[in-house]
């Protein structure tokens, strides 16, 4: 294969890339998302379900995204093309790349919106708008914010900026450093927030909703639900971990680091479900209630504790940098391509991307309030949870099967045993196994069940 056309930067060493992939994948996905899919799907088989997608479908797509993108060394697109061209199939496997880059555009439409509310929030905690207030004040307070258009459009575009700044230095530039210090001091307010949530009169009542797995609360679209989720958290299927690996310096461990990668998303989801949960049952709050949760259960818990002001603005501050190295990385590939297709600056991308990305946001900001009865499949779906559940349940697991698909039978052996070289044999056969057979059925089977519920077509097992 012929050598990219410029120089590209690589990260200074693969633990910086291992902080990179854990701030890409650690993000709103587990601490505002997670614990409100698993209030909406009934708890623990739900958490259970998500584990198991973690372990068998996602991990080994996982392993196949970084090995791509460390085999190829360029944006997702062109790495695919080549891949495949190397391997004497067509370059119309870039189409996956392509797909991908849309489905980031789309994520990240709306993930800026939900890290708008949590700069509005920084907003709220450091005015003191939560001390002393009760859980009704609290509910307000998020009800106003989503019945203002201008005020979602403010954040929403703050956080835009900040995303495209970013973007537009390199990464390597400015976010590596920032990292360094934020991953570690989110992990530990997680922490200090279980520990206030364990003095709370309903922890055991909490901890009981996340792991006591009900299976008779499981439904066809639960379990789609958690398996998309499996993809959204860890950022499979649409080129983010792909580039990022594609800044590998040559000698990494594709699989190591894929594992502590995993490791460490899934930990931070499940301590943030242990911070929320047993403050939902002490305040009498539902833990259905969809998006909002996050946003009416903590501040519930800043309300009282000695410090709250101080804890509850480091709090939104550590989520708004979790969201911030998601949001990055959504935009990465697409910015990438730019570049190296078009030879455009990093600037040009980034304006070009972020704009595109921030005027599709719009569809989000207006889902929350004018456009709240709008339903576009005539469902009871807005606009906002259209594109959600499209990119999160459709897109990324279908783009994350078809990328194990190519790893699996397409890649060209020898690349795939030099790049594992230090696995062992047994590893690599399940791995193998995984992403030529098991995944792609696990998420072909489930997509099916859910479509076949949503249209009430009774199963064979049924
Ligand atoms: N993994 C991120 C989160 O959990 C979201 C994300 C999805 C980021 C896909 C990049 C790509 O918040």
């Amino acid at each position: 294969m012929s050598e990219p056309v410029s120089p590209r930067d690589q990260w200074s060493s693969r633990w910086v890339f291992v902080l990179a992939a854990t701030g890409s994948a650690v993000g709103l996905g587990n601490i505002w998302k997670f614990p409100y899919i698993v209030g909406e799907n009934g708890g623990g088989a739900f958490v259970l379900l998500y584990l198991f997608c973690v372990l068998f479908i996602t991990l080994p797509i996982m392993m196949a995204e970084v090995l791509l993108g460390y085999l190829g060394k360029r944006d997702p697109i062109d790495t695919m093309a080549e891949l495949a061209h190397r391997a004497g199939a067509s370059r119309r496997w870039g189409v996956i790349g392509l797909s991908g880059v849309v489905a980031g555009f789309l994520i990240l439409s709306y993930y800026s919106v939900i890290a708008g509310w949590t700069m509005a929030y920084i907003g709220h905690a450091a005015g003191g708008d939560f001390n002393g207030a009760d859980v009704a004040q609290i509910s307000g307070l998020f009800d106003d914010l989503l019945a203002s258009p201008w005020r979602l459009l403010g954040w929403h575009s703050l956080f835009m900026v900040l995303t495209i700044a970013v973007v537009a230095r390199g990464v390597r530039a400015g976010l590596e450093k920032a990292l360094t210090i934020l991953m570690p001091g989110l992990l530990l307010l997680l922490v200090a927030l279980v520990l206030y949530a364990a003095t709370t009169p309903a922890f055991a009542e909490g901890a009981a909703f996340l792991f006591k797995p009900d299976f008779s609360k499981l439904t066809a679209s639960a379990v789609l639900v958690a398996m998309g989720h499996a993809f959204f958290t860890l950022s499979l299927g649409m080129g983010a971990i792909m580039i990022y690996g594609s800044y590998l310096p040559a000698g990494s461990s594709v699989a190591r680091v894929s594992l502590v990668v995993a490791l460490a998303d899934t930990v931070i989801a499940l301590l943030a479900g242990l911070a929320i949960f047993p403050l939902v049952f002490t305040h009498g709050l539902e833990p259905g209630q969809g998006p909002g949760l996050l946003f009416v259960t903590l501040p519930n818990a800043f309300a009282q504790i000695v410090g709250g002001q101080v804890v509850g603005c480091g709090f939104f501050l550590l989520m708004l940098f979790a969201a911030w190295s998601s949001a990055i990385s959504l935009i990465e590939p697409a910015v990438a391509w730019m570049v190296e297709r078009f030879g455009w600056s990093r600037l040009k991308a980034a304006l070009v991307g972020g704009v595109i990305a921030w005027a599709t946001g719009l569809l989000t900001v207006v889902s929350f309030n004018l456009a709240a009865d709008f339903h576009p499949l005539g469902g009871s779906l807005t606009m906002f949870e259209l594109i959600d559940f499209l990119t999160t349940n459709v897109m990324l697991p279908l783009g994350g099967v078809l990328i194990a698909l190519f790893a699996g039978w397409r890649l060209l052996p020898a690349d795939r045993i030099a790049a594992m070289a230090d696995v062992p044999a047994v590893v690599v056969q399940l791995w193998l196994w995984s992403v030529r057979i098991v995944a792609p059925v696990a998420v072909l089977l489930v997509m099916v069940a859910a479509i076949a519920s949503a249209l009430q077509v009774p199963m064979p097992w049924e």
